[in-house]
């Protein structure tokens, strides 16, 4: 899920074509028969949006990489704690200690996640990449 144009008509960080249209032009061919097979789901639409249109444990595992600002992974996570299912995973990338970093609002609010919802545990970070999930009782 991904708003593409609707949050930009161009990504500036984009490696070469910046253009958000064409970006999901080409995802939908890579992804031709996934998508026809039913296999693969594009859902154009903010995560809040998109996510809130899910039954609740419909996903295995999550991976958030949207704005890494604070307010919105804070909101991701609340979202995602139901949706995801009870042993799945959430994951996601930009995990930067340093508080001074534009991106550390990502390790803050999971970090926030992990002191009020105990039954969760971070069991993988390496880099910027970090992984959640919830202790199967
Ligand atoms: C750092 S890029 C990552 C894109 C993709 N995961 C990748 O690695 O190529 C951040 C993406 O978040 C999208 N985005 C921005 N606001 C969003 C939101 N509220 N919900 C979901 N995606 C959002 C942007 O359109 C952009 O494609």
């Amino acid at each position: 899920m991904d708003p593409w144009w609707k949050y930009k008509a161009k990504w500036p960080h984009a490696i070469g074509d910046k253009s958000t249209v064409r970006s999901l032009g080409s995802l939908l061919i890579a992804l031709e028969s996934e998508i026809a097979s039913g296999r693969v789901e594009l859902h154009i639409g903010t995560s809040l949006s998109v996510l809130e249109t899910f039954d609740d444990n419909y996903l295995d595992w999550a991976y958030v990489d949207t704005t890494h600002a604070y307010e919105q992974t804070k909101a991701e996570l609340a979202l995602l704690k139901h949706k995801v299912k009870s042993g799945g995973i959430i994951a996601g990338d930009d995990w930067r200690e340093d508080p001074e970093h534009r991106h550390h609002g990502v390790y803050r609010a999971v970090q926030e996640f992990l002191i009020e919802e105990t039954s969760y545990r971070l069991f993988f970070q390496e880099n910027t990449q970090w992984a959640i999930s919830q202790d199967i009782k």
